[in-house]
């Protein structure tokens, strides 16, 4: 087989830049080892950047998000019992778009369908090659069918435990990383959300807390935990009683609790692997970092990747230019580490640490207090949120 670009990998990264490809005449197969339903099942966060709306409409599935959609115009920051809001539309005249990753990831699977284009599931032993030669090749097996996608690109766009990444050699391959001392146990409920206006972070001392939505009917909680705690640990009672005590009183009398149809325990860690390219391989998304939860950045920052990708590859099929090609991992870094600072600060800030001495968590309050009230602190903040500019 042969295409222009073999993309690995079917989470929004890689059906992302399937789409815009398509929409600029260029060929790409997608080669994916679970199930579109499997894909499908997985929960993640759902809090879009004004930027990954706009690319999300120039890639042709913005009509659904636009129609079902939470627009907010800023978040809610509570300490010390205080709920403070951070007016991110008047701060920078973007808002915050509430729509699950789950919505998205369908909308983009369901052009692909609609578009009749090729995406190879439930592949397995995909191995990759030719990245440095005149072509490319990525190996896989498909019902039990050794198979050769020859190509002049890859997009690694696989996540963390991808085949890609690890196709660059070692001794090429730099790494950076944070692990954090604690996870977060999420709670999805079909119950209405206790802050339908704006998002709700939590700092307290008993750990940190989140209040998001996935729609008006269905909402998505969050409490740090212990990294060591298990999904068992955590009853539904459990969960929603830690929650109300670590919410402001106000927000804790909005809350209104129900059974859990999905209940999980996510580790919070920062992830950077450098260079984002290798030859004819491209990573984008997860495959190249990981960024904690906090910011809600995880599914923006692939958007912003492929976006740059996207245009790059565009650039070489269509002004035979390799500007972009050739600076492309570069430019994709240097929005990655600020993206990745943004997390990182604001997991510090939020979160409560097993370590913190009394002057760490003045230091904390103080920085809540600057946050919340020095405009041009809250506009810092809230431009970091929105998304920053390409
Ligand atoms: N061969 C083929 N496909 C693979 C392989 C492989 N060896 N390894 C992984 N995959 C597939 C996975 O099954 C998954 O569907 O690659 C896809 C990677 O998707 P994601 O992990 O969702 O990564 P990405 O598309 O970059 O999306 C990043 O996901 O985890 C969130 O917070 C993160 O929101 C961010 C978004
Ligand atoms: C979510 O809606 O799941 C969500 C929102 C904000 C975050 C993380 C997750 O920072």
């Amino acid at each position: 087989m042969r295409t222009q670009v073999a993309i690995i990998g079917a989470g929004p990264s890689g059906l992302l830049l399937g789409q815009l490809l398509h929409r600029a005449g260029i060929d790409a197969v997608i080669i994916e080892r679970q199930s579109a339903e499997r894909v499908l099942s997985r929960i993640r966060a759902g809090i879009l950047e004004q930027t990954t709306v706009d690319t999300l409409h120039a890639a042709g599935v913005g009509e659904r998000l636009q129609r079902e959609s939470i627009v907010h115009d800023g978040i809610n920051i509570v300490y010390d019992n205080q709920p403070h809001f951070i007016d991110v539309r008047a701060l920078t005249g973007a808002v915050v778009t509430a729509y699950g990753q789950t919505e998205v990831t369908r909308d983009l699977m369901d052009a692909r369908a609609g578009s009749g284009l090729p995406t190879h599931y439930e592949v397995e032993e995909v191995w990759l090659e030719g990245m440095t030669g005149s072509k490319a090749v990525a190996h896989f097996q498909q019902h039990g069918e050794t198979r050769r996608m020859e190509c002049d690109y890859i997009a690694g766009c696989d996540g963390f435990h991808g085949v890609s990444r690890r196709s660059i050699p070692e001794d090429r391959l730099r790494e950076f990383g944070r692990a954090y001392p604690f996870g977060w146990i999420g709670v999805l409920a079909d119950v209405p959300p206790a802050s339908p206006h704006a998002v709700t972070y939590a700092h307290h001392a008993r750990g940190f807390a989140l209040c998001s939505m996935r729609s008006l009917t269905r909402s998505r909680y969050y409490v740090q935990c212990p990294s060591s705690d298990r999904v068992e640990d955590w009853s539904d009672a459990r969960f929603w009683d830690e929650l109300a005590l670590r919410l402001d009183a106000r927000t804790a009398g909005e809350l209104i609790t129900g059974p859990s149809i999905d209940k999980s325990i996510a580790p919070l860690r920062s992830y950077v692997a450098e260079p984002m390219r290798w030859g004819r391989l491209f990573l984008a998304g997860d495959a190249a970092h990981i960024v904690p939860p906090t910011g809600a950045k995880g599914l923006n920052l692939a958007v912003s990747d492929v976006r740059l990708l996207a245009e790059a590859l565009i650039e070489h099929y269509r002004e035979r230019s390799d500007a972009g090609i050739d600076s492309y991992s570069q430019r994709a870094l240097r929005r990655v580490w600020k993206v990745e600072r943004f997390s990182w600060w604001a997991t510090l800030l939020l979160h409560t640490f097993p370590d913190t001495d009394d002057f760490g968590r003045r230091m904390q309050e103080a920085e809540l207090d600057t946050l919340t009230q020095l405009e041009s602190a809250s506009r810092s903040f809230a431009e970091h949120y929105a998304g920053l500019a390409f």
